[in-house]
C-alpha cells in the first residue's frame, strides 16, 4: 500500500504505441458472454486511449488453458466482439507473431496471452516480446494483479515505460480508502463455504474491523465454536479453536435465527429455526429474518463496509433472503462501501444494488490477496520501474 506508481494520466499517451493489459476474463457459456461487467470496466482506460490518440495493443488471459496450446474454448474471440461494439470500433483479434502495425485511434486485442510459453512462469523471453510492441506497457488488470505472469509483471520491467491505468489506479485507491484510514466503525461481511479458503482474510480484517458478519459455512464454524448444534450444516470441526481465537479478537455478530432445509433443492421449503434449534438431520442455508433485521441494522450504522461473499445459499431463492436484506442495507447505508468477489457480485445483480455500492471491485483473489495484507506483485514491480525512473 501507498507505493509510488506513475499512473497513465501523468504520461503523454497521444501517438504512443500502448500494450495495455486488462482482465476481461469474463464467464461464457456455450462461447457466449455471461456478464460483460469486466469488459465494461476496462472501458473507461481504453476510450481515453483512443481519445487522446493513442495507437492501442491490448491483452488479457482468458480462463485456464493449457499453455503452448491453442484452445478455441479459450479464444478471446467473443470478447474482442463485444468491445468492438461498446467502443463502436472494430477490434481486431491478433496473433502474437502477427501484430499489425497499428496506427493512432487503432484498437487490437491479442489473443489469450495464457496460449503463450512462458506466461505462467514469467518467463523473460516472452517479457521482452511482449515489452518490444509498445513504447508504454499499462497495467490496468487490477483483477490478475496478483499473478506474477509474464503479461502482468515481466513485461514492465522489460517496456520502455510502464504506468498504471485508471481502473487499477481507481481499484486500489478505493481499497486503500476502505484499509488504510476506514470511517469507523468498520464493519466486513465475509461469506463462504469454509474458513480454510478464508483464513488470511478473517485474521487480517480482526485486527482492521470493528466487526466481521460471518455467513455461510463459515458462520456455521463459528455456531458450532459457540457451542450450537448445526445439524447436517457444512463447517469445519478442526477449526473450531481458530473461529474462537477471532471471536476473542474483534466481534463476530452470530445469528439469533437460522433458515433451514433437509437439502439444497431449488423446491427445498425453508423453515426458520432459533440458532439453538437446528435439527439434527437440518442444514443452515441463510440466516434467519430477524438476524437479517439486526445485521441489517448495524450496517445502517457503519461508516466502512468490506463485503465479500453472501451469507446463505441465495441461487436458491427461498434462502437469500438474508442476503437480499444485506445488500439492500448496504444499498441504503450512507457507509463507504466496497464489494469484490464472483458470488458477491453475482448476488449485487440478483438483488438491484449496484448503483448503491460505493465501490464493485474486479477482483476475486486479487481483492481477497489485497485485504489480507498481501503484496500484488504487479503493482509492486510498478513501484520498481517508477523508482528506476521507466
Ligand atoms: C480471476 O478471475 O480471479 C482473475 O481473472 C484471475 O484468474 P486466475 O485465477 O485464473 O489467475
Amino acid at each position: 500500500m501507498g507505493q509510488t506508481i506513475t499512473n497513465m494520466a501523468d504520461l503523454e499517451i497521444s501517438g504512443k504505441r500502448l500494450l495495455i493489459r486488462e482482465d476481461l476474463n469474463v464467464p461464457l457459456s456455450a462461447g457466449k458472454i455471461t456478464s460483460d461487467a469486466r469488459i465494461r470496466a476496462a472501458l473507461p482506460t481504453l476510450q481515453a486511449a483512443v481519445e487522446a490518440g493513442a495507437a492501442t495493443l491490448i491483452m488479457s488471459h482468458l480462463g485456464r488453458p493449457t499453455e503452448g496450446e491453442f484452445d478455441a474454448a479459450f479464444s478471446l474471440a467473443p470478447v474482442a466482439a463485444r468491445l468492438g461494439e461498446l467502443l463502436g470500433r472494430k477490434v481486431a483479434l491478433v496473433e502474437l507473431d502477427q501484430v499489425p502495425d497499428l496506427v493512432p485511434g487503432d484498437v487490437a486485442l491479442l489473443e489469450n496471452v495464457r496460449f503463450l510459453n512462458g506466461e505462467k512462469a514469467d518467463c523473460d523471453e516472452l517479457a521482452q516480446r511482449l515489452g518490444a510492441l509498445c513504447d508504454i506497457f499499462v497495467m490496468d488488470a487490477f483483477a490478475t494483479a496478483h499473478r506474477a505472469q509474464a503479461s502482468t509483471h515481466g513485461v514492465a520491467r522489460f517496456a520502455p515505460t510502464a504506468c498504471a491505468g485508471p481502473l487499477l489506479a481507481g481499484e486500489l485507491q478505493a481499497l486503500e480508502r476502505a484499509l488504510s484510514e476506514p470511517a469507523r466503525p468498520m464493519l466486513a461481511i465475509v461469506g463462504g463455504a469454509k474458513v480454510s479458503t478464508k483464513l488470511d482474510v478473517l485474521e487480517s480484517l480482526a485486527s482492521l474491523a470493528d466487526g466481521i458478519i460471518v455467513g455461510g459455512g463459515i458462520a456455521n464454524t463459528f455456531v458450532a465454536a459457540a457451542g450450537y448444534g448445526v445439524g447436517q450444516s457444512l463447517y469445519e470441526p478442526d477449526l473450531l479453536d481458530t473461529a474462537r481465537r477471532i471471536a476473542d479478537k474483534v466481534a463476530v455478530p452470530l445469528p439469533v435465527d437460522v433458515m433451514v432445509g433437509r437439502s439444497m433443492d431449488a423446491d427445498e421449503p425453508a423453515v426458520v429455526r432459533g440458532i439453538d434449534q437446528v435439527g439434527e438431520d437440518e442444514k443452515i442455508l441463510d440466516i434467519g429474518p430477524e438476524t437479517a433485521r439486526q445485521f441489517a441494522e448495524r450496517l445502517g450504522a457503519s461508516g466502512t463496509i468490506l463485503w465479500n461473499g453472501p451469507v446463505g445459499v441465495f441461487e436458491i431463492d427461498q434462502f437469500g433472503e438474508g442476503t437480499r436484506v444485506l445488500a439492500e442495507a448496504i444499498r441504503d447505508a450512507d457507509a463507504f462501501s466496497i464489494a469484490g468477489g464472483g458470488d458477491t457480485l453475482a448476488a449485487i445483480d440478483k438483488y438491484g444494488v449496484r448503483e448503491g455500492v460505493s465501490y464493485i471491485s474486479t477482483g476475486g483473489g486479487a481483492f481477497l490477496e489485497f485485504v489480507e495484507g498481501k503484496t500484488l506483485p504487479a503493482v509492486a514491480v510498478l513501484a520498481e520501474t517508477a523508482a528506476h525512473g521507466k
